[in-house]
């Protein structure tokens, strides 16, 4: 089964186009990566998704055609975004921006167990509930980010460099979680990152994005041992 299924997409900034034309689908309990260096448009890609910046072509969710939706609309119907930068309300604390993601639910007790998985997800959270998000460090806020969008029951989650601007550890952390959401759960994730090494350790796919382009595609292993991906993004 499909999850996601994008065909002709293009996107951009008034009269800048970023996306030219991306083809590319994700398989439901799926993790597929897109990788790409700064300004290649992986911000652009998941915003285009989320339906936050002008768009055309094909996006079809879960059987729907979603192009024309709200970008609201699209989140009801269940994808998840956490944007790059991380995005947590900084003057509310840890147990109101879960309360946040959650505020759309009505299944109160699919709720609660939503909390409890991911206060199990990352325990750093538990300490930190009264504290407010703006105190966190940027691991932390990455971790309350993803928490945040998981109380929103998605079955679809756009991640956008999780890796971004954390310590090794921290980054091994999210990807240990992601991986856990993955396998557990069978969440289906679409990540965009330049952190080649973990992404294609967790996903079972890639493409690789260059200015509004793909110019590559193929399997986690395939991209791995691809001579260019080494060199570009591995530091090879
Ligand atoms: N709000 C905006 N207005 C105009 N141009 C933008 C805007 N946001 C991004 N761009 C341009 O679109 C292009 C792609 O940007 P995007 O943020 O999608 O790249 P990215 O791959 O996410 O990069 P990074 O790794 O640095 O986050 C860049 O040339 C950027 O300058
Ligand atoms: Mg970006």
């Amino acid at each position: 089964m499909i999850s996601l299924e994008v065909r002709g997409l293009t996107a951009g900034y008034g009269p800048i186009g970023v996306l030219h034309g991306l083809d590319f689908r994700v398989g439901a309990g799926e993790a597929c990566v897109i990788l790409g260096a700064n300004g290649a448009g992986k911000t652009t890609t998941l915003r285009a998704i989320s339906g936050v910046v002008q768009r055309a072509g094909d996006i079809t969710f879960d059987g729907q055609a979603v192009e024309a939706w709200s970008a609201d609309a699209i989140a009801r119907a269940g994808i998840g975004h956490v944007p790059q930068g991380r995005g947590t309300f900084a003057d509310m604390t840890v147990d109101d921006n879960l309360r946040v993601g959650g505020v759309l639910r009505k299944d109160v007790r699919g709720c609660a167990n939503d909390r409890d998985f991911v206060l199990d997800l990352f325990p750093r959270l538990v300490e930190r509930l009264s504290q407010r998000a703006g105190q966190l460090s940027g691991g932390e806020q990455q971790m309350l980010a993803i928490g945040r969008a998981l109380m929103a029951a998605p079955r679809l989650l756009l991640l956008d460099e999780p890796s971004l601007g954390l310590s090794p550890l921290l980054t091994s952390q999210v990807f240990a979680a992601l991986q856990r959401l993955r396998d557990q759960r069978g969440l289906t994730m679409l990540i965009v990152e330049q952190n080649a090494e973990l992404s294609l350790a967790l996903a079972s796919r890639g493409y690789v994005l260059e200015a509004g382009q793909f110019v590559g595609a193929g399997s986690a292993a395939a991209l791995m041992a691809d001579d260019g991906i080494r060199q570009a993004y591995l530091g090879a």
